[in-house]
């Protein structure tokens, strides 16, 4: 899968990309994400992204010619299943989104800034809107860093068996029960004994109660 990110701070995200499982991923070749620097695309002599809005309001606006040439560009090369532009007002991010979008080939994600982008992008170009959450960021990369994190990480071979994204929480509207490591005892602070009864039924069977148990009682709307 190929992530194409469009950003006037790419500086802001190649540190994120560039380790852990991120990087791991490019480098076995299951994931490719590209970093593109918007202001590339200006060819004013002061490299303008953003301008002031027509009607007066505060703040500045991203201009409409350096994200169209660029996604112009990107859109030459090969086709792409999504352009996504990160904003607070769009659909809310979800595991099942992220599902969707890791069985997809090319995206790519635009991130906002300021006040916003000029609206005829968001009109003709961007084919979904998508938010991490009900505030507000200063720029759409720590929403591009989120969503293309939780995608690259289903894709599978990204993960081991042992890290399977099957056992996420919210992957079956569930969240995951409790794990632990060793000692299996610190300052008397016990390893519940079923986890070394070595009993791999009773232990499937606690880790689904706890599982249950937990969206009870801490996200409840989940079983809804
Ligand atoms: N840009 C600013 N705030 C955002 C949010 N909550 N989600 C996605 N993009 C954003």
């Amino acid at each position: 899968m190929r992530i194409d990110i469009l950003t006037v701070f790419p500086e802001m995200l190649e540190g994120f990309f560039s380790c852990s499982m991120m990087a791991r991923a490019q480098k076995a070749g299951l994931a490719e994400i590209h970093l593109h620097d918007i202001r590339d695309y200006t060819t004013d002599k002061h490299h303008k992204t953003d301008d002031y809005p027509f009607g007066g309001c505060a703040g500045l606006v991203m201009k409409i010619e350096p994200i169209d040439r660029l996604i112009t560009d990107l859109k030459s090369q090969r086709d792409y299943d999504e352009v996504i532009y990160t904003s607070p007002d769009g659909e809310r991010f979800s595991q099942k989104t992220a599902n969707t979008l890791s069985l997809l080939e090319n995206i790519i994600i635009l991130c906002g800034h300021y006040k916003g982008i000029d609206y005829r992008i968001r009109e003709h170009l961007i084919t979904s809107e998508i938010s991490i959450g009900d505030y507000v960021l200063t720029g759409g990369e720590l929403a591009a860093a989120v969503m293309t994190d939780s995608i690259v990480r289903l894709i599978p071979g990204v993960l081991s068996d042992e890290q399977s994204a099957l056992s996420d929480s919210f992957q079956d509207n569930l969240l995951a029960p409790p794990v632990y490591t060793r000692p299996a005892e610190y300052k008397g602070w016990k390893v519940p004994d079923v986890l070394l009864s070595g009993n791999q039924a009773l232990i499937d069977d606690w880790e689904f109660q706890q599982s249950m148990e937990r969206t009870r009682r801490l996200r409840p709307d989940l079983l809804q």
